[in-house]
């Protein structure tokens, strides 16, 4: 399978989650569309790309909207109310700048949440005198119904908005967000849910969630070239929903909006049913299953290697697994950038590494290039360098 992705041969490389990698044969039809663009650029870029167009000529439907089809059918969604993104923080900046907050109100978040999207809650609340509230997650989670508590005792009355993720960033946990936006739709509280990791990484159907907006990444587990992501949005906030760049779609409706922010290469969102085709050509669900065991077998392997409590239940792990270090090797975000940097350089292993809750914690990503000789290579290069005494 390492034949069929770019990646330097030389490197163990357990960090698909954090930027994902393109297929070789997606990057090639990625610059075939590249290709044909530059044929004749105005004429694709303005007629046959998006419905704003100059003029006939036109393709019929528009070609991003072709290819949003092909991901809104992955994705149990109508294409109606599904737009490209850059990527998961752009959906996430669009929807706090269109949401109607007042002074006093209230978005929540997790602690589980990832910094840039909270980052952008905080700027939304700046601007309009409201506040952002961080929930405080259980830490180790032992069930997803910890999650939901956690998540419901934060709900105050003056949430307006909350941000779920769908699978967490450094912890790598499937979050049950379906039974967090009920409680949520409940009380009369928004949800934007941020699914960055979970295209291609676990079944989606994003309408059975109950979620006002889904904000996705394509270029992770879908194996689309970076950017790309998608926005979903419940047909009800649709017409209140803008990019936060504006360009000639405003007020010609959701999709016209969102699909012509500016000139850009669109060759990346225009390439996403190559990868689509090119996975259900290896099997869907055996991508996804081969990835979620060798997550976690690996966690399992980790954790035994390093004697580290691993007991997340299964349900909770899609392609990605974290697991804490030995307490012996720090518990710093200074230690975890040490760590890292000498495991990439002396060991040639790219893993994501992190400091929280005390200790430092390993996520490792399992996509099908992987097999477990790259988790054994990362749990002995730890161990290899652990104090002698505590080895
Ligand atoms: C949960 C989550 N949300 C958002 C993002 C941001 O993704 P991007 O940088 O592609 O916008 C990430 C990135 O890893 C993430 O893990």
């Amino acid at each position: 399978m390492r034949a069929e992705w770019p990646l330097d041969p030389t490197i163990t490389y357990l960090n698909h989650g954090t930027v994902g990698v393109t297929p070789r044969r997606v990057l090639a039809a990625q610059q075939q569309i590249r290709d044909e663009i530059e044929r004749q650029p105005s004429r694709f870029l303005l007629r046959e790309l998006t419905s704003i167009s100059v003029g006939p000529a036109g393709a019929e439907p528009p070609r991003i909207r072709q290819a949003a089809a092909a991901v809104a059918a992955c994705v149990g969604a109508d294409p109606d109310d599904l737009v490209f993104i850059d990527n998961a923080t752009t959906g996430a900046n669009a929807v706090l700048r269109s949401f109607p907050l007042a002074a006093g109100d209230e978005i929540l978040v997790t602690d589980l949440g990832y910094g840039g999207v909270t980052q952008a809650a905080v700027f939304a609340a700046r601007q309009h005198g409201a506040t952002v509230r961080t929930a405080v997650m259980p830490s180790p989670v032992h069930s997803g119904s910890q999650i939901v508590d956690a998540c419901v005792a934060a709900l105050g009355p003056r949430t307006r908005l909350a941000i779920v993720d769908h699978i967490t960033s450094q912890s790598a946990l499937i979050v049950p967000l379906a039974r967090i936006a009920a409680e949520c739709r409940s009380r009369g509280i928004a949800v934007l849910a941020d699914g960055a990791h979970a295209p291609g990484a676990i079944p989606l159907d994003i309408p059975s969630l109950g979620v006002d907006w889904y904000i996705a990444n394509l270029h992770k587990w879908m194996w689309v070239p970076r950017s790309s992501g998608i926005l979903w949005s419940s047909s009800a906030r649709k017409a209140d929903l803008h990019p936060a760049v504006i360009s000639w779609g405003l007020d010609q409706g959701f999709t016209a909006e969102f699909d012509l922010p500016g000139t850009r290469d669109p060759s990346p969102h225009l390439a996403a049913p190559a990868a689509i085709g090119m996975m259900e050509e290896f099997g869907t669900a055996a991508v996804r299953e081969y990835n979620h065991g060798l997550a976690w077998d690996g966690a399992r392997l980790l954790a035994e290697r390093w004697r580290s409590a691993f007991d997340t239940p299964e349900s909770m792990i899609g392609t990605m697994a974290t697991v804490a270090l030995p307490a012996a090797m720090g518990s710093t975000a200074d230690e975890a950038v040490r760590l890292r940097t000498q495991l990439l350089f002396d060991d040639r292993i790219e893993v994501q590494l992190h400091a929280y809750s005390g200790r430092l914690h390993a996520r490792i990503s399992a996509q099908i290039y992987n097999d477990l000789d790259d988790v054994e290579r990362l749990a002995a290069a730890v161990i290899r360098r652990m104090p002698a005494s505590l080895t």
